[in-house]
């Protein structure tokens, strides 16, 4: 495994971004911050409830064209961005195993531990196979990534789109800068539809996407001595037409102050003041071809299933 953010490097960061967004006027954080072990294993629940789609989706796309995905990249090497559990990625792995091509998997996710669990996982079923796996941040550490041959990039689960429309612009430029002339790009992307469902599924009647969300509070408490009194904030997930996006915030119930011992801040929240946590865009398949080209990017193929729920896009770089 090679270790690109450490502990250290880790609190820095999220130093920067405590101070950064929590004294802006519109208070903010980005959702990196989500994935401790806790709230990885929050979001692992998240893809198993009635309410989730995207999983289920993206899941049924990739059983029904993995072979074909396979057969069109003959990828030697799949790399995984934003891995988490490696879930969907065994379905990916086996059919490139099975095609006779691949070689290596390099999976990269910023949590150290999840992606430590789920290498363990795959090494036991997937023998023989090279295992890569890489911590780091894929705004950060594309560079790092091995090269050569001919790669498969995954970026799956609807995660482009916890990126803003700037941060997808830099991010698919940075990344074709990092891919040579026999790489391709799979990329899931969450789709628009019924504002009901979108909302529903960001907003589940068991509550695990607010207790998923307040997680944030809690790595705050632990990494930098904030006070965050977490059942203070109220979880709201809103569609936004226009951006078309589900944003995720946090919602002070009462005016308070919040200490960041070790930022040596005090935060002030008046009744109702929100804290945005997580922009969740959705798409059309029109929008992510355009964003693609414009990133560098040609589609080869797009897939989406019948309920025209979530699309899977293979690309490559255009030179
Ligand atoms: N790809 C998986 C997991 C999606 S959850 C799926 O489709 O189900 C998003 C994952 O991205 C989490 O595992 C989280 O730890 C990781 N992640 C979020 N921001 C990241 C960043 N900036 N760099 C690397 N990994 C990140
Ligand atoms: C990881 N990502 C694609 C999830 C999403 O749907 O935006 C994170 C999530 N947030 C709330 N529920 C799930």
């Amino acid at each position: 495994m090679e270790v690109h953010i450490g502990p250290e490097d880790l609190r820095a960061a999220l130093h920067d971004d405590a101070r950064l967004g929590l004294t802006a006027p519109d208070k903010w954080l980005p959702p990196v911050w989500f994935y401790d072990d806790r709230g990885s294993k929050l979001f692992d629940d998240i893809t198993r409830l009635d309410e989730y789609y995207p999983t289920r989706a993206e899941r049924l796309l990739l059983d029904v064209h993995a072979a074909e995905i396979a057969d069109r990249t003959q990828a030697d090497t799949l790399v995984e961005l934003g891995a988490g559990t490696c879930d969907k990625s065994r379905i990916l792995l086996a059919a490139l195993v099975g095609a006779g091509t691949l070689g290596r998997y390099v999976p990269l996710d910023v949590s150290n531990t999840t992606l430590w669990e789920a290498a363990g996982g795959i090494c036991r079923d997937f023998p023989g196979l090279q295992l890569h796996a890489v911590v780091g941040d894929f705004h950060r550490h594309l560079d790092v990534l091995p090269r050569g041959g001919r790669r498969l990039v995954a970026f799956l689960g609807g995660t482009i789109g916890n990126l803003t429309q700037r941060e997808r612009k830099r991010f698919l430029f940075d990344l074709d800068c990092t891919m040579d002339g026999d790489d391709h790009l799979l990329l899931g992307a969450d789709l628009v539809k019924d504002p009901a469902r979108l909302v529903a599924a960001y907003d589940d009647a068991a509550g695990v996407t607010a207790e998923f969300n307040r997680n944030v509070l809690h790595v705050l408490n632990r990494e930098l001595g904030a006070t965050f009194e977490p059942e203070r904030f109220e979880h709201v997930a809103r569609w936004d037409p226009e951006s078309r996006c589900i944003e995720m915030r946090l919602r002070a119930e009462v005016s308070h102050t919040v200490d960041l011992a070790d930022l040596g801040l005090q935060i002030a929240f008046t009744a109702g003041e929100e804290l945005r946590t997580e922009v969740s865009a959705k798409f059309t398949t029109d929008q992510v071809a355009a964003e693609l080209w414009e990133g560098g990017f040609v589609v080869e193929q797009m897939w989406d299933e019948p309920g025209g729920d979530f699309l899977l896009v293979l690309a490559r770089p255009c030179c």
